[in-house]
């Protein structure tokens, strides 16, 4: 089994950030619950313990059992993770006098602690935390300090067991990456061989030990997830993974033929199916973004199960599910675990009875992409931005019709395009067009206009979760603002959103 970092999550809204600082390690990490400590423990060379909202004084305060894991592998506490340490062992721990939030310096090191090393007196580092450990019990050692705060670092005497009151994996603790990595590589002694190419290897020696000649059926969308997901398997399973690609008539202009030709030059063995017409019937006179997001899911299943009953002895389903979506999540509200719902996950009915293999599911996105880099992808895949299962129909306020798709196609298609000219579109999460089923009032030469308002919408994000609009140059806004009512007929006038997420949501539907 790959040696492996434990993260304990206590709730913290940075636990799947330090997951990732873990993974740019090239150490592989998984985030479990607090109180759920996997049974075996051979593959575990370190813990980390995440912050929580909490506060290890409160009546319901998250509390771990650690007692299977301290003394046998190395432990790391940040923040409330360290609190817990400290508290569990007679510390004092209290709610804090002076604020602790933002930017502090480190004005004292103990430079012989290993976590410590090459850390430098003055760094920056970042506080967030309400409460502060006024007393550490009689075995804890203080190794470093703030000018306000005392017990900014503990180690356990005579334990691999550390605690820091700050955050290492936010990039405001400027050296926060050399103590991670004091912890994983020197303290852990990780060997650091979890790579894009270690893992790619693992996973079709192990696809193919557990697929063997079974066929495999996978419904592939475009995106990166499940096109990497189909390039893996195709290493594995060659000709027996079958992939079928639906057109739902509200894809991206052009989408699904340019797509569907390039899945067939990387040698896939995909197959289109046709069904815009059953999509376009079962949306009429659906308005509500529910509503079509149902109508649109069961046409999919419909149309998918089709297609894949036309495969003779298919026993496995594959899916491009990636690690956010499976990751269980520690509610803030209380002590109950709580799973995230499967936002880009299609799912499908159980009479389709096929066993679901999904090689992704311990990745997150940016670890996809870095795969499918490896695997020589063409870009125009890798650096796609995600597009929702319901495609245009989401993007289309109100109920859609053949005209509206293809007014939004064309308005999406000058924005898209006008990003990738302007070198702008990777520097963006997600850029999307909006049709409002609004009409307004305009000139166009002598004449008086009455016609459809659409937005552009841009965001900056890391996944998905939180979102903030992007600032694209004016000037780049004005050209494509300008192409667009000039070339697209029906269209007279064009607003750029500047909502950040939360409150807002990605998409308007
Ligand atoms: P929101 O709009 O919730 O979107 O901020 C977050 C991310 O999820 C995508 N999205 C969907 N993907 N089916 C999908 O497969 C859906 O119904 C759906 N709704 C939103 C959205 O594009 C963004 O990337």
């Amino acid at each position: 089994m790959e040696e492996t970092i434990l993260i304990l999550d206590f709730g913290s809204q940075y636990t799947q950030l330090i997951a990732r600082r873990v993974r740019e390690l090239n150490v592989y990490c998984e985030i479990y619950p607090y109180h759920k400590i996997p049974e075996s423990i051979e593959h575990i060379k370190g813990v980390i313990l995440s912050g929580s909202p909490f506060s290890v004084s409160d009546k319901n305060a998250p509390v771990s059992d650690l007692s299977a894991l301290r003394r046998k592998v190395p432990v790391l506490g940040v923040c409330y993770g360290a609190q817990h340490l400290a508290s569990h062992e007679g510390g004092e721990v209290e709610p804090s006098k002076i604020r602790e939030y933002g930017r502090a310096n480190l004005a004292y090191i103990n430079a012989n602690c290993e976590l410590m090393k090459g850390i430098t007196i003055g760094s920056q580092v970042w506080m967030s935390h309400g409460d502060t450990i006024r007393k550490l019990p009689e075995s804890f050692d203080i190794i470093t300090s703030t000018r306000d705060v005392e017990v900014a670092g503990f180690k356990v005497r005579g334990e691999r067991t550390y605690g820091i009151q700050f955050h290492p994996e936010v990039y405001h603790t400027l050296e926060g990456k050399n103590l991670l990595e004091n912890f994983i590589v020197n303290i852990c002694d990780c060997s650091q061989s979890w790579t894009p190419a270690s893992f790619i290897e693992t996973t079709v020696q192990s696809l193919k030990q557990s697929l063997n000649e079974d066929k495999v059926v996978l419904g592939l969308s475009g995106g990166v997830d499940s096109s990497v997901t189909a390039v893996l398997l195709h290493k594995a399973i060659g000709k027996n993974l079958h992939c079928i690609f639906v057109d739902n008539g509200l894809l991206r202009k052009n989408e699904f033929e340019s797509v569907l030709d390039s899945y067939k030059h990387m040698g896939l063995n995909v197959r289109g199916v046709d069904a815009k017409d059953r999509f376009y019937e079962v949306l009429k006179g659906i308005s509500d973004p529910e509503g079509k997001r149902k109508a649109i899911g069961g046409m999919f299943i419909e149309v998918f199960d089709e297609a894949a009953h036309e495969i003779q002895d298919v026993s496995w389903l594959a899916q491009g599910t990636i690690y956010p979506d499976v990751i269980e999540s520690v509610s803030v509200k209380g002590p109950s675990a709580t799973i995230k719902s499967h936002h880009n996950v299609g799912g499908l009915p159980d009479f389709m009875k096929l066993k679901i293999i999904e090689p992704l599911n311990a990745l997150f996105k940016d670890e996809v992409r870095r795969i499918g880099r490896e695997l020589e992808m063409a870009e125009a895949i890798i650096g796609r931005h995600p597009f929702p299962g319901p495609g245009l129909g989401i993007r289309i306020i109100g109920d859609v019709t053949r005209e509206k798709i293809s007014i939004l196609q064309e308005v999406d298609a000058i924005f898209i395009g006008g990003l990738k000219k302007h070198k702008l579109y990777d520097e963006v999460w997600q850029a999307l067009t909006v049709l409002l089923p609004v009409q307004s009032v305009g000139v166009m030469g002598d004449e008086r206009t009455y016609e459809n308002v659409v937005v552009l919408r841009a965001v900056g994000s890391t996944d998905g979760m939180t979102a903030d609009w992007s600032h694209l140059p004016s000037e780049f806004l004005a050209k494509v603002s300008n192409e667009i009512i000039n070339k697209v007929k029906g269209v007279n006038r064009v607003v750029y959103d500047i909502s950040s997420k939360p409150p807002s949501t990605i998409e308007w539907e």
